[in-house]
Parts: structure tokens; sequence; C-alpha cells
């Protein structure tokens, strides 16, 4: 069990439909019930297209006390011996633990800070940035998480090759095994023989969990449980959700709602979905947001596509387009109810900058100004508005909030008819990767991808 009992339940998070209803009358939310209970009952009954793929589900339940002291004490040990951490990882096996990070960590490295520096590798393939990276890292004392399920992705593949020469030019091959920790499939692929041959210590993601569902696995545990996230509050929010979500009626079920408004509104001509936040510090989580809706909801012609913005910056940019442009967007808000820091402007006596009328109010008071009168501009533009509230920015909301969105993608997915749990748009790039590649076993493609190209 990862309950821990000294950790009080959470308020929980909640959804407001209010600048929905003018779009969608509440009736036809509440028609959709039999619809969404139907794809409910599939996920609870394990029974719909991706059965296989549903360990995810009882993660925050089941995730046993000796793993989370095991991850706790691999984070401690890489804590004591370095001064940065490389995770290397793409598309699930980094969006979530950078999603959490990003969220929680304050904007701003202090030189006081006594967590390792994290930074990322293995999420793309530019050449400047591997080059830089690798000088960066001449001077510091680092170790490597890297993590594949599949143990075979090209980006965090070539990334790990010359991170893990360099790791061993460093310390010598002894030293630098202590200072990899792989992540992956529990028998299969490169990465887990490479743990066998190099002797490197290792977790697993478990078969049952596709990556875009991993980041309450070892996968996005250990490198929140190295920047000193409390990993048990996470998992405590995301129980406490899965409670919610099984237990509460669908008038009142916050994760059932959201599936069901996304359904409706998609059927009325609403396919794309703006993820927007107030506070820059949910920029990468809704990058881990639009990665899980993406390649769950995205195929046979079908799905809403998943934006995101980041307010107020962005509305000095996609504002516009979002207020005027083409009437086919709705918008998800996602925002605390409390700050968790605040600042008063202050008063000045010249007052050049006409500000003064702000003097003593509160920045994070503005800012949900700034939010309410954009919602209200929105709603007037014909953007429907789904609201998302939670307490505040920490371990356990974010746990909930974690939890919301993948049991919600999963029931909007079947209801949309489609396989939340597989993506096989994604082999096709790879597949032309390969063969302009010329790698062996695609010769018959190379042929004619090349013939194509002249
Ligand atoms: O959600 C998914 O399954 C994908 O986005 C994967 O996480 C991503 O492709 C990385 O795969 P792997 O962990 O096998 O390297």
């Amino acid at each position: 069990m990862s309950d821990d009992i000294r950790l009080k339940d959470a308020p929980m998070l909640t959804i407001d439909l209010e600048h929905v209803y003018p779009f969608l009358p509440e009736q036809e939310v509440l028609k959709m019930e039999s619809e969404i209970i139907k794809s409910q009952d599939l996920l609870k009954g394990k029974s719909g297209p991706g059965k296989d793929f549903l360990g995810w589900v009882d993660i925050p339940e089941s995730t046993p006390q000796e793993l989370i002291e095991n991850i706790i004490n691999v984070s401690m040990d890489l804590q004591g011996m370095t001064d940065t951490l490389v995770v290397i990882g793409i598309g699930g096996s980094y969006l979530g633990s950078r999603a959490v990070i990003e969220a929680l960590h304050p904007p701003f490295r202090l030189p006081e800070d006594p967590r390792p520096e994290i930074l990322f590798a293995g999420h793309h393939l530019a050449p400047d940035y591997l080059t830089h990276l690798l000088l960066y890292l001449k001077d510091k004392s680092y170790a490597i998480v890297v993590i594949s399920k599949s143990g075979t992705t090209t980006e965090p593949a070539v990334a790990f090759r010359f991170l893990k020469d360099h790791l061993y030019n460093k310390y010598g091959a002894h030293e630098a095994a202590k200072r990899i920790i792989a992540i992956t499939d529990e028998k299969k692929g490169a990465l887990r023989s490479l743990c066998e041959t190099e002797g490197y210590r290792s977790f697993v993601i478990p078969d049952d969990v596709g990556g875009r569902f991993s980041v309450l696995t070892p996968a996005g545990l250990l490198p929140l449980a190295v920047q000193g996230v409390n990993i048990r509050s996470l998992l405590k929010g995301a129980s406490e959700m899965k409670r919610h979500s099984e237990q509460t009626a669908f008038n009142t079920n916050p994760v059932l709602l959201y599936a069901a408004v996304r359904n409706a509104l998609y059927r009325k001509g609403k396919t794309m979905e703006v993820l927007v936040n107030y506070h820059p510090c949910l920029h990468y989580f809704s990058e881990w947001w639009k990665q899980l809706f993406g390649e769950s909801e995205g195929k046979e012609g079908k799905g809403i596509f998943p934006a995101s913005v980041d307010f107020t910056t962005d509305l000095h940019s996609l504002g516009q387009y979002l207020q005027q442009g083409r009437r086919v967007m709705f918008e998800t808000t996602i925002a605390p109810k409390q700050d968790r820091e605040n600042i008063q402007i202050p008063y000045d006596d010249q007052n050049l900058d006409d500000l003064n009328y702000l003097a003593g109010k509160e920045v994070g008071m503005i800012n949900r100004m700034a939010q309410l009168g954009t919602i209200l501009a929105h709603v007037e533009g014909d953007v429907p508005n789904i609201s998302i509230e939670f307490e505040t920015i920490n371990e356990q909301s974010l746990g909930q909030l974690i939890y919301f969105f993948e049991v919600s993608c999963a029931v909007s997915g079947y209801t949309f008819g489609i396989n939340p749990f597989d993506q096989p748009g994604v082999e096709a790039y790879k597949r032309n990767m390969f063969a302009l590649l010329e790698k062996p076993g695609y010769e018959e493609s190379t042929r004619r991808l090349k013939a194509q190209a002249k």
C-alpha cells in the first residue's frame, strides 16, 4: 500500500461547468450519463480495447512500500554522490517527472539548494543540444537515470550512447556503472541487456503500463525522489482521486463529467481543446497532458486536438486567435485555489507608471482577475470554458490532477470508440527515418523512399 497514514486527505479537485452551459445545456451533459458509464465499466471491468495496458489503474493503491523505500534509498545515494542528474527519456518516459518537478520547484535555483541540478536528454535529436550538454557536464559530478520501456527508442538510445561514453571516460567503468540507473522492461530490450552486462542498478516499468501512463511508476518516481519530491504524497493524491472517481455519482463526478463534456463539445464541432494555466510552472504539466490525450485519442480519423497556452504570457500572442479566430476550440483552465507565495504591489510616490491604483494589492489576486476577465471574454467570443480547480500546487494536488486526467482520458477515449492505450501512428515516422538511415531490415522501404525523394 502506498497510503501513508500520517498524510491527511487533501481537499478534492473540482470541476466547474458554468461557462460550458451557454454552449452545451446541462441537460445535454446529463444525457451523456449512460454512454460515459458504459466506458467507465469497460475500464473497471478491464474488458475494453487495450485491456492489457491497465496496470496504471491500481498503481496509487498497490505500489508496495518496499518499492517506494527502494526508490527513496537509491535517490538518497544519487543525491549524495552527485551535483547533477541527467534524466534520459522521451514521451512518457520523461514528461511526467518533468511536469511534476517544474510545477514544484522554484523558478530560480539558489546556490544553497541541496538537490542535484536536473537536466533532460534523449527527448530529441538536435546535435547542438547534445554537444553543449557534454561540454556542460565536463566539470560536473553527475549520474544518469536512463528510462525507456522498450529499451530501443532511437532518441534516448543515441543520447545514452554519448553520455555513457562520457561518464566511463570521466570515472572509469567501475565507478561509472554505479552512476547509471536504468528504468526499463523487466525482461526485454537493449537497455535490459545492458543492465545485465554492465551491472547497472535498475527498476521496472510494468509490462501493463504504457509510457504516457507511467508517471507513478519508477519511471516518474525515481527522478522525482532525487529532486526531493515527496512521492508518497503524490501517490496519496492519486489514490484519493481514484476513490473519488469510483465512488461518486455521474452528476458530481469530475472525472466522468470532464469526459462527457469533451465528447459532447466535440460532437458540436469543438475539435480542439486548449489547456490553459496562469502559472508558468505548469507549462510542462500541459506538455504531459498533451501527450496523454494526443497519443491516446488521436486515431482512426477522430479525437480532439490538444493544445496548451501559458497565460497571461500567451494572451499577447495566441490570445488574439482564441478570441476571434476559427470557432473550433474550447478551453480547460487548470488553476490552484491558493497561491503558494504572494507579493504586494508597492506604493510609489511619483506614480509615473500609473500603477498606484493597484498599490497594496496582491499579484496573485491580479492574476486571478486576469483569469476571470479572460474566461468571460472568451465565452463571449464563443469559446466554452471548463474550469478545474485544485487546492494549491503541491504533491498531493498534483497526484489528484494526474490521476484525474489519466482516468478521464481512458473514459473519454472509450467514448470516442477508440483504443486509448496504443499508438500505431507513432511508428510511421520511425519506419521512414530507419529506411532513410538505411537501417538493416528496411531495404525495401529505403529503395521506395529514395525513389520518391528524387
Ligand atoms: O506513451 C508512450 O507509450 C510513448 O510516448 C513512449 O513513452 C515513448 O515513445 C518512449 O518510449 P520508450 O519508453 O519505450 O522509450
